[in-house]
């Protein structure tokens, strides 16, 4: 297959559950901003559907969707150019997840490191939402023709499973249709450590508030947080070999480079030599003047809850006009009778 057969556009997504913290910021929605050009299509989604795979109080989950537009936008998304809104205001994602779930193996599925984690030793008990959601999350990226998928490093097996999607769909109908996404893990903050033990990924799910910086945090708590991260007794190297066993440094010196924009060699030819008490003050300063204007913004934005609406629903009808025709299509080549007068 050439991939020049489908003009370029990115498709990612953020679930609205709870707080949007640093590590979803750097490994994310930073990159969904430098991603925004004249030259690739953005489109941006809130995946509602995603997030009910676990119980979500419903008026939270209206609260934080609502929340979570403000950040994409207070973040530097345009809603004129990109493509914005919550996923089940455009029902063709879940309707091309239904395909899927007819094309993925149950084997697949059980490999899902995702899905061992979060069902634990309780599978049983865990909703059939959670154990489909890779084929949900490939109709999202799929239902776009996206070709490029900018995540986290810790989504990169639900990528692995979109091609594999894509793959089967193709060769099972004989066809060219669904193209070949390229995940986008890039920069230095591809995986956000927790500040509370450096082998732990910052997540919204762990216990310890201490453990992350939440994009609505204040000023003071950023730098408290910072302040009380875990590190070692050690100064800073100068060359990023020294950070090798050294997860939590390591994990400070990528999160200043993300938030600067330098490479963490960049970033060590600067502080090399400096021990964390004159570190971390620089680190908690910069983090401020990067992650304040978005949380004040985040909060001036939310005053205005029907105008985040407004922004929904339009992003909405526009990613319709790119879905609907590619789930026809996708309906005829199924063989679904009607799929094509419509
Ligand atoms: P979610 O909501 O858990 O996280 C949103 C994005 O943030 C990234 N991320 C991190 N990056 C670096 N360090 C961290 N500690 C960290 N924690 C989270 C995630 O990799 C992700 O890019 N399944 C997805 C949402 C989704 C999606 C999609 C993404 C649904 N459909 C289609 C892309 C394309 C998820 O649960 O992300």
């Amino acid at each position: 297959m050439t991939e020049s057969k489908f003009t370029p556009r990115v498709f990612s997504g953020i679930q609205p559950s709870g707080n949007l913290h640093l590590g979803n910021y750097l490994g994310a929605l930073k990159r969904f901003v430098d991603m925004q050009g004249p030259d690739m299509e953005t489109v941006y989604c809130m995946v509602d559907l995603h997030a009910i795979t676990v119980w979500q109080d419903p008026k939270e989950l209206m609260h934080s969707t609502r929340e979570l537009c403000a950040g994409f936008i207070a973040a530097g998304i345009n809603p004129e150019q990109s493509i914005l809104f919550n996923q089940s205001q455009v029902p063709e994602h879940a309707q091309l997840a239904w395909i899927f779930n007819c094309v993925a193996r149950m084997g697949w599925m059980q490999r899902m490191t995702q899905w061992k984690d979060k069902a634990g030793k309780n599978q049983q008990n865990a909703s059939l939402g959670l154990f489909a959601y890779p084929s949900l999350m490939a109709a999202d990226i799929l239902v776009y023709h996206a070709t490029h998928v900018p995540v986290g490093e810790d989504q990169k097996q639900h990528l692995e499973l979109t091609r594999d999607i894509a793959i089967k769909f193709n060769n099972d109908f004989g066809v060219d249709f669904f193209p070949i996404t390229e995940p986008v893990i890039e920069g230095a903050a591809t995986r956000v450590m927790s500040l509370r033990d450096g082998s732990k990924k910052m997540s919204k799910s762990d216990a310890s508030d201490m453990s992350r910086i939440n994009m609505t945090d204040d000023a003071e708590t950023i730098a408290k947080k910072i302040r009380k991260a875990k590190t070692d007794p050690d100064a800073l190297p100068s060359e990023v070999e020294g950070l090798e066993e050294r997860l939590e440094a390591r994990n400070l010196v990528n999160i200043y480079s993300a938030l600067s924009d330098q490479t963490p060699e960049q970033v060590l030819a600067e502080v090399g030599g400096k021990q964390f008490g004159e570190f971390k003050p620089m680190l908690a300063d910069l983090a401020v003047a990067k992650l304040s204007p978005i949380s004040s913004e985040m909060a001036r934005l939310m005053n205005d809850q029907a105008e985040i609406d407004r922004i929904l629903a339009r992003g909405a009808e526009r990613a319709r006009q790119i879905t609907v025709p590619i789930l026809r299509q996708t309906y005829e080549i199924v063989g679904m009778v009607g799929a094509g007068q419509n």
